[in-house]
């Protein structure tokens, strides 16, 4: 399973891509808005030098709600870098721009997806990839990893090439239940990725192992 970084923030960014665990980044206008990122050039600046650090895919958002303003966001995206993704709402004017998109060659990650129905229309029009949004749909009361394990199946019968990306994830079990569901690839911020790490037997392992060298070697 890849692992996406899902924040605009640069200092976290080069923390994971350090650890060396990294596969890309997602961004949302909400994560921009969150570092302070405003006015195209910023916007434009930000993404490039997160291209700049990571090695995998960039997905970038756009703004417009309407096909032509998506096709002309999508463009100006996606010659900022080879890396850049363009993340496409899942609206019936994102599915008619994920398709045309599709054609032109430039890759697409259509988001807001909560439901099968959604996922199905974007792998449909040629989406990279799908996000579905499951910590919200814990939020609402619904299971957000079984609609993980739907679409690994349902992409997997029907031989869609789209990848599950499983998005809006809230804790380090999200991330376990998404690599056993079969997702292509968790987005995840950081906390969490690092979560993977602890284990109490581990620590105390460790200080074992360290506290029986420094008696020998005292
Ligand atoms: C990433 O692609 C999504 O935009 C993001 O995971 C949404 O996460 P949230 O539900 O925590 O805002």
């Amino acid at each position: 399973m890849k692992f996406f970084l899902d924040t605009a923030n640069i200092s976290q960014i080069e923390t994971a891509q350090n650890l060396g665990i990294i596969d890309g980044v997602t961004t949302n206008p909400s994560l921009m808005a969150k570092e302070g990122i405003k006015g195209d050039e910023n916007v434009f600046n930000h993404y490039k030098k997160i291209c700049s650090i990571v090695d995998g895919d960039v997905s970038a958002e756009v703004i417009s709600t309407d096909f032509e303003g998506m096709i002309g966001e999508a463009e100006k995206l996606a010659s900022l870098h080879p890396q850049i993704v363009v993340k496409i709402p899942v609206i019936s004017e994102g599915i008619r721009a994920i398709k045309h998109l599709t054609s032109m060659g430039i890759r697409t990650n259509c988001t807001l997806v909560f439901n099968t129905g959604q996922a199905l229309l974007a792998a449909k029009a040629g989406a990279t990839y799908v996000s579905p949004f499951i910590g919200r749909l814990d939020d609402i009361g619904e299971n957000g990893i079984e609609l993980i394990e739907k679409l690994v199946d349902l992409f997997n019968y029907y031989g869609y090439e789209t990848q599950v990306l499983a998005a809006s994830i809230r804790h380090t079990n999200h991330i376990i239940k998404c690599m056993e569901a079969g997702a292509d690839v968790a987005t995840c911020p950081l906390d969490p990725i690092l979560g993977l790490l602890n284990h109490p037997l581990t620590d105390a392992g460790l200080e074992k192992f360290l506290s029986d060298h420094r008696k020998l070697n005292a």
